[in-house]
């Protein structure tokens, strides 16, 4: 069912050609043949891990162990250490993971917490479902995360925490975010969804006590549907992220529930692919990490401003994001990649403050500038660890024919 049809391209000269299925077509004129780049390649991976995984799900349906088992556990362990922390534990998504950690952190309404405003909306909404309120403030222009001087400055006697996010697989500041946290007395829930193994001042995220991590299909860590994480070195935290993301059961009783809450549990078959992926993630991260190196050299001489790493962070790069020229149309530079084959995307394209959602916050347009600068320059390029040189030799040579 996954097999690719198989398809060989030849070249006359400038002229190129596709063989496929039986027939010839012509793919293009210029240097380079046509070639079709994802944005990320799910499959070849899955094929790469296949003979690890079918055995894997196996296991779980033979065993009928679907909830809350051995996989589980054995993946919170594996993760825990990962992370070089004390606990992990396993719930649905990455969503539900932001706001049971703010939840058995005590957030009540009324409270404010501090977040950046150009992540993916799941990080300000679980603030909200928590039962706080966001409140966005401007980024860094070289790293993209959270201005640590705004931070300072953004908070209020109302400040009972600190959302940090981890944009890109890029740690923000956390020697700098800790301080201030440690100086004003409030807590610090770091966003790790994008950026799993990557590492603030030598230490694995999260740099802190609570980390929050997705396993949604295309993360660095990626299950084959939903999945989640909180990780924490706090002992205290740990009953109460299990009794939260199971119901508000009471841990070894059946009905026993000694708060209300909904059902936020990792699932078996999930964790068990989670543990083959384990397997292989220092590889992938090391492939991710040597792409953007590749594309760095090979941007240096194309009109676009690559990322830029801080020198206390080892970037996990689960997304590689480009500035465009101010003189250069995103849409027609997609388009024009599109044609050539090649998917981009934007990450994110409306910072969180302009959306419709934040509306009531009353935050106009200007007030938070270089995330709405960046919002409307930024590009996100196909970046996976099986992507090869030669398509990302073909990647910026097509992007240099159209910014310069
Ligand atoms: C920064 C950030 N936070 C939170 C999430 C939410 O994770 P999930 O999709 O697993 O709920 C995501 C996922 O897209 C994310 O990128």
């Amino acid at each position: 069912m996954w097999d690719s049809p198989k398809s060989a391209d030849f070249a006359l000269g400038e002229i190129h050609f596709r063989l496929q299925n039986g027939f010839m077509t012509l793919i293009t004129l210029g240097n380079n043949p046509m070639m079709n780049i994802p944005f990320v390649d799910l499959k070849s991976q899955y094929h790469s891990i296949k003979a690890e995984v079918h055995p894997a799900i196996e296991r779980v349906l033979e065993n009928t162990a679907f909830i809350l088992g051995q996989d589980v556990k054995d993946f919170e362990e594996r993760f825990a250490r990962f992370c070089q922390a004390k606990h992990c534990v396993g719930v649905s998504t990455g969503s539900a993971a932001l706001v049971l950690a703010l939840k058995v952190l005590g957030i009540k309404p009324g409270d404010e917490v501090i977040t950046a405003a150009n992540t993916y909306i799941a990080t300000s909404a679980a603030i909200t479902l928590a039962g706080g309120r966001p409140r966005f403030v401007d980024v860094d222009p070289e790293t993209y995360n959270i201005s640590t001087d705004l931070l300072r400055k953004a908070i209020t006697p109302k400040t009972k925490a600190i959302l940090p996010v981890h944009l890109y697989g890029q740690p923000a500041d956390m020697k700098v975010i800790s301080e201030i946290a440690e100086e004003k007395g409030i807590d610090i829930v770091e966003d790790a969804a994008q950026a799993h193994g990557s590492e603030a001042y030598g230490k694995r995220v999260p740099f802190t006590n609570i980390g929050c991590f997705s396993f949604y299909p295309g993360k660095n860590l990626g299950a084959y549907g939903d999945g989640g994480a909180v990780v924490t070195n706090r002992d205290d935290l740990l009953d109460k992220l299990k009794v939260y993301r199971d119901q508000g059961r009471r841990i070894g009783e059946k009905y026993v529930h000694d708060l209300e809450w909904t059902n936020e549990r990792l699932d078996n078959v999930q964790a068990a692919i989670l543990n083959v992926k384990m397997n292989h993630i220092e590889q992938w991260t090391d492939a991710r990490r040597r792409n953007a190196k590749k594309y760095n050299e090979l941007l240096s001489s194309v009109n676009v401003v690559t990322p830029a790493e801080a020198t206390f962070a080892k970037h996990v790069y689960h997304l590689y994001i480009i500035q465009l020229p101010p003189s250069a149309s995103r849409d027609m530079v997609m388009q024009k990649l599109k044609d050539k084959g090649i998917a981009t995307g934007i990450h994110y394209p409306v910072p969180l403050h302009l959306q419709p959602a934040y509306q009531y916050l009353g935050i106009s347009k200007g007030a938070l500038p270089v995330a709405e600068r960046l919002a409307s320059s930024i590009l996100s390029l196909p970046m996976f660890p099986e992507l090869t040189e030669e398509q990302m030799q073909y990647v910026a040579e097509e992007l240099g024919k159209i910014v310069g």
